[in-house]
């Protein structure tokens, strides 16, 4: 389904359509609501829901109504919660909520309106949150269903935004569904299946993007990365027959006085190699290249935003499969930085192939900064569940970027800590270093294992094997499938990049 927004300074009750949506406060009733000028019909109509309870302006509460008004059949009204309570956040999960509920109305022209009632508790604009919502909520991925190819060319819904007091603009609509289709290319990329999102995809989807945004675009193949040195990562590949692909994304800005890089763990799958993980929910290891997604979508939003900043993507693709000649326990490989690590459970992939991609960005584009994304460890989802990307870092004020665009993007971050007792039990015994540490903290582990291969340089590591996919009670998230976790959080990372020392 695709949804075309449109801008209008007109109110919304001189309009005829098939639906509105209305979002209402649960404190405030109708009277705070800005909905004043809306015919008396529909007020009567959301008066008594309300009365009666039907609908209640709670957080999460969402009711389809039918208003008996000729010129605007259907209320979607949608609970925002309490007025005191309400930020950015609140608004796009409750538009969110909205979306997922758009293709049952079974309306073709949706109108909602911008009051003044909603601009005073967004520190970003609410057109832009509102059409974010809606657009990241009304996602499904049905490109595998029998029923999609006919359907998906029929379905298209007009989302009419209604600004009578000029409270947001056309750019922030335009902003808004900018970043929410950057974050539904990485659910896509996600979701599909491994058999059919291979590292070749990979790099195709990253020169798709280069190609539409004036980005560059290099990918080094394996025979390029033998002669770089690059063991950690092509260890790792050996166990498949599909080639891995380092790809590397340019986005170059003439006034750029800093260079950022963002570096993603593209595994399209992770069986865990000769170190072969359980059977159940094995097929959940398609997600693994969930980072890497999340660094395309972001490229494709950075590309449009045209930031005054170099960004560099770069993707470490490969497969993680236990084949005849793949690479086992005990091995010992030399890192692209020379360091010597030894092998002992090939499912710790992540950090093989992320420590490669890291010291060759790092040594080839001298960033400023480094943010890694990667599907790292489980032990993150016991640590932070489904609700935060763990991160462990080497400079706070860095992290502090981070922060700030975690709170503005609603993508949550939470810092562990990386003392250096942590990183105690990775130091080799054969080695320089080894794959895995003893004990616990696992997430801390695998973050300080990939510190060894950013050199002095500032640098966030995020692990989103929690909030990657299957991330229940948020309003814009599917309810099952790939998040798109990381793109919208770069992409205000980037956007409002204070220069770091
Ligand atoms: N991709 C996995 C991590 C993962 C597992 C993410 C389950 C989400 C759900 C990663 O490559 C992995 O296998 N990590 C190991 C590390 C261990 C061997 C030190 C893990 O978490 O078990
Ligand atoms: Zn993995
Ligand atoms: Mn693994």
């Amino acid at each position: 389904m695709k949804l075309i927004i449109k801008y209008s300074n007109n109110s919304l009750s001189n309009q005829k359509l098939d639906a509105i949506i209305v979002f209402i406060f649960e404190d405030s009733g109708l009277t705070g609501s800005g909905l004043n000028s809306l015919p008396a019909a529909l007020k009567k109509n959301l008066n008594t829901s309300l009365k009666l309870k039907v609908f209640t302006g709670k957080k999460d509460n969402c009711q389809q109504l039918f208003s008996g008004h000729a010129n605007i059949p259907q209320i979607l009204a949608v609970g925002v919660g309490k007025k005191s309570e309400m930020n950015s956040e609140t608004l796009r999960r409750a538009a969110g909520k909205a979306g997922k509920m758009l293709t049952s109305l079974k309306a073709k022209k949706i109108g909602f309106a911008v009051t003044s009632h909603l601009q005073k508790t967004s520190e970003t604009d609410v057109g832009q949150v509102l059409v974010e919502g809606l657009t990241l909520g009304s996602y499904k991925f049905n490109q595998y269903k029998e029923s999609h190819d006919e359907k998906s060319k029929l379905e298209s819904i007009k989302i009419q935004c209604c600004d009578p007091e000029n409270i947001t603009s056309r750019k922030a609509l335009k902003t808004g569904k900018m970043r929410a289709d950057g974050t539904n290319l990485a659910r896509n990329l996600g979701n599909t299946p491994a058999n059919d999102l291979k590292p070749k995809d990979l790099a195709s989807a990253a020169e798709n993007i280069a190609k539409q945004h004036k980005i560059d675009c290099t990918v080094l193949e394996e025979k390029q990365m033998k002669k770089l040195g690059m063991e950690m990562l092509l260890g790792v590949s050996r166990g498949s027959r599909e080639p891995a692909k380092l790809i590397l994304m340019e986005y170059f800005h003439q006034k750029a006085k800093q260079t950022v890089a963002l570096v993603g763990k593209g595994v399209t799958f992770d069986s865990g190699g000769i170190s072969l993980k359980p059977g159940k929910n094995m097929d959940e290891m398609k997600f693994d290249m969930c980072g890497a997604a999340a660094v395309l979508g972001a490229m494709k939003i950075i590309g449009q935003l045209n930031p005054q900043i170099n960004v560099i993507g770069v993707i470490a693709a490969t497969e993680n499969l236990p084949g005849g000649d793949a690479q086992r326990p005990g091995d010992i490989v030399t890192a692209y930085n020379g360091k010597r690590v030894e092998i002992l459970n090939t499912d710790a992939e992540g950090r093989l192939i992320l420590g490669d991609a890291l010291s060759y960005v790092v040594k080839e584009f001298k960033p400023n900064a480094v943010i890694d994304l990667a599907t790292l460890t489980g032990a993150c989802i016991t640590a932070l569940g489904h609700y935060a990307s763990g991160a462990i870092t080497n400079n706070d004020a860095l992290m502090e970027q981070v922060r700030k665009a975690s709170n503005l993007s609603g993508d949550r971050v939470w810092q562990l800590p990386s003392f250096p007792e942590y990183g105690e039990s990775i130091k080799g015994k054969y080695g320089d270093l080894q794959n895995i540490g003893v004990g616990d903290s696992g997430t801390i582990i695998g973050g300080m294992f990939l510190e060894h291969f950013v050199d002095k340089t500032p640098w966030v590591h995020l692990d989103i094997a929690g909030t990657a996919w299957n991330v229940k009670h948020i309003g814009y998230q599917p309810n099952s499938g790939a998040t798109g976790v990381g793109v919208r959080l770069l992409a205000d990372l980037i956007q409002n990049w204070e220069p770091i020392k």
